[in-house]
């Protein structure tokens, strides 16, 4: 349970808190270029809509929004590591960022965005889990671009090592009808058939796909052409793209996630997964960040 942050971080007309479900607090904005909807809990951005377009971020219809159970869709924080744990892995799938609630730390009204900071303190999670003191902090803008950086600083006093991943989930027409680009010529490592490859071209989807496309700090974009429009994905911080849809099988097993829902979306992470992880010495931080803006002109 989290209780409702203060209401000295509402900005009249703005930005303001609602529940979920009780004691799942989420924040909600709408300025003059945007909507959102950030959940407490993981800090998870669970909607963003800029004036004029269709969703940008999908969220499974299935989402379980309740504590210790990370929502399936929006941009789930994976932090501070990418995937199965590099040693241990009775250790939670993507880190334990991403169940858990976050706190607030400030809201500020800016004549073209609304930014968001919250923070993760990894003193609230037990010692065998990750014992030395590190804390994450996010920052939202929202505006006509969606903006998103966290920021991990190692606190204690042995040098530590940070992964995770900006989960995203995209909301598209059909998958069908969709290509990713930006990732030609890049080497991947391939986690559905454990093999390395090179991308050719643009990459479409006709099968699960879960690729971690290594070394590449391009910008990619979602041509999402049922939409009619093209979805750029920058990023800074990271050398590693990854790209994931789980097809029919996997998304029927799911169930957070409708039989259908793998039509609707494809994730393009932008991560710090596999040998893209930093080691920080006491004091030391590192950002991960993306910017995401949309465009119609696609025909
Ligand atoms: C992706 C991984 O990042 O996340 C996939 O590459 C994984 O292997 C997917 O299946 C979803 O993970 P989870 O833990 O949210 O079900």
């Amino acid at each position: 349970m989290a209780t409702a942050p203060s209401d000295s971080f509402r900005i009249p007309h703005e930005l303001w808190f609602e529940e979920l479900t009780p004691g799942y607090p989420v924040i909600k904005v709408s300025n003059r270029h945007a909507k959102a909807t950030i959940a407490l809990l993981g800090a998870t951005l669970i909607e963003y809509t800029p004036t004029g377009s269709q969703p940008v971020i999908f969220t499974s219809s299935e989402a379980v929004f309740q504590e210790g159970k990370a929502i399936r869709g929006g941009i789930p924080v994976c932090w501070p590591w990418f995937g199965p744990h590099p040693t241990d892995s009775s250790k939670p799938n993507h880190g334990f960022a991403r169940d858990r609630f976050w706190e607030l730390k400030s809201t500020t009204k800016h004549e073209d965005y609304t930014e968001v900071t919250l923070e993760f303190d990894t003193r609230q999670v037990a010692n065998e889990l990750w014992p030395q003191h590190t804390t994450a902090e996010i920052t939202f803008k929202i505006g006509q671009a969606l903006d998103v950086q966290l920021t991990s600083c190692n606190r204690s006093d042995s040098s530590i090592t940070i992964g995770g991943a900006l989960h995203t989930y995209f909301d598209i027409a059909h998958i069908s009808d969709v290509s990713v680009i930006g990732l030609d010529g890049v080497t991947f490592a391939d986690k559905v058939t454990n093999k390395h490859g090179s991308q050719s071209g643009a990459l479409t989807f006709t099968q699960e796909t879960d690729l971690v496309f290594e070394k590449t700090m391009a910008t990619t974009t979602i041509e999402d052409r049922g939409n009619s429009r093209q979805i750029h994905v920058a990023k800074n911080g990271s050398r590693s793209t990854v790209v994931w849809n789980p097809w029919i099988e996997k998304s029927a097993g799911m169930g957070d996630l409708g039989n259908e829902d793998y039509l609707g979306f494809v994730c393009v992470e932008t991560a710090n997964a596999f040998d893209d992880v930093y080691t920080l010495e006491p004091g030391a931080i590192h950002t991960l960040g993306t910017t995401i803006t949309v465009n119609t002109s696609l025909s």
